[in-house]
């Protein structure tokens, strides 16, 4: 009932050109279906240009930042109401945010407000530090982090929202978490949204992001509470994003 999502974080990569060849590239890679929802997050300054590059496919736009006021004196920053329209997704509180920008839960909470109220579809970034998983943290981290970035959104918008767990330790570094203890983290995800939301914890898609490779897609993808990969470095090759995706459709 809920249908996978394999998104592609492409951080601070790729040039307008780069971008659309890359899109290309997709294009004549993936296979039409319905069973797995494909995005793509280029930077800001790609997104139109990837717009048009997409015009035509069932491959999603999303970005990977937003501010959530309208517009004002924030040098340097790009609003909700700006991507409304244009992109699909958004990524929010992605630990490179939290941890290289500062971004506090009560910011990021701001941000899944907004995003929700201009039609934009959340992608939620939740997960602990290697510090936090040593010290045997994790749910209490999770528990914190679901109820201080979700205040004020009732189970109707969640319902919208897609949550990317995603251990900071496994982001980038190629040791990615076992599908089993991915599977384990999830399922108690979804048991904090059952409290919070009910029955439409059910609905709420919950991706595993860190070190996904077309080496170990399929096993995590595989798991019955995860519902689709936020993938970072291998979304920059096509071959790459195109096998996990096909992982996916497995
Ligand atoms: P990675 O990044 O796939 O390169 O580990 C994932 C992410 O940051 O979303």
């Amino acid at each position: 009932m809920r249908t996978p999502l394999i998104a592609g974080n492409w951080k601070m990569n790729k040039t307008i050109g780069e971008a659309q060849a890359l899109i290309e590239e997709l294009r004549s890679l993936l296979p039409a279906n319905e069973s797995v929802e494909i995005a793509v997050c280029p930077p800001y300054v790609a997104l139109t240009a990837a717009k048009a590059a997409l015009a035509g496919s069932s491959i999603k736009l999303g970005a990977q930042n937003a501010h959530p006021e309208p517009k004002g004196a924030f040098t340097g920053e790009v609003s909700v109401t700006m991507l409304a329209g244009l992109v699909d997704y958004v990524i929010i509180g992605h630990s490179e945010r939290r941890q290289l920008f500062g971004e506090s839960d009560v910011f990021v909470n701001a941000k899944v407000r907004a995003a929700l109220a201009v039609g934009l579809n959340p992608i939620l970034c939740i997960g602990e530090t290697l510090a936090e998983n040593e010290a045997g943290q994790t749910e209490a981290v999770l528990e914190r982090q679901l109820r201080d970035d979700l205040v004020n959104v009732s189970a109707e918008s969640a319902a919208r929202v897609t949550i990317a767990y995603e251990p900071i330790w496994a982001i980038g570094t190629g040791r990615a978490a076992t599908a089993a203890d991915a599977q384990q983290r999830i399922a108690f995800i979804r048991a904090q949204l059952r409290q919070k939301y009910g029955a439409v914890a059910d609905s709420i898609r919950i991706q595993y992001g860190g070190s996904v490779t077309p080496a170990n897609a399929e096993e995590i993808l595989s798991q019955p509470d995860i519902d689709g990969a936020l993938v970072g470095g291998a979304s920059l090759k096509a071959a790459d994003f195109a096998a996990i995706v096909r992982a996916a459709l497995k």
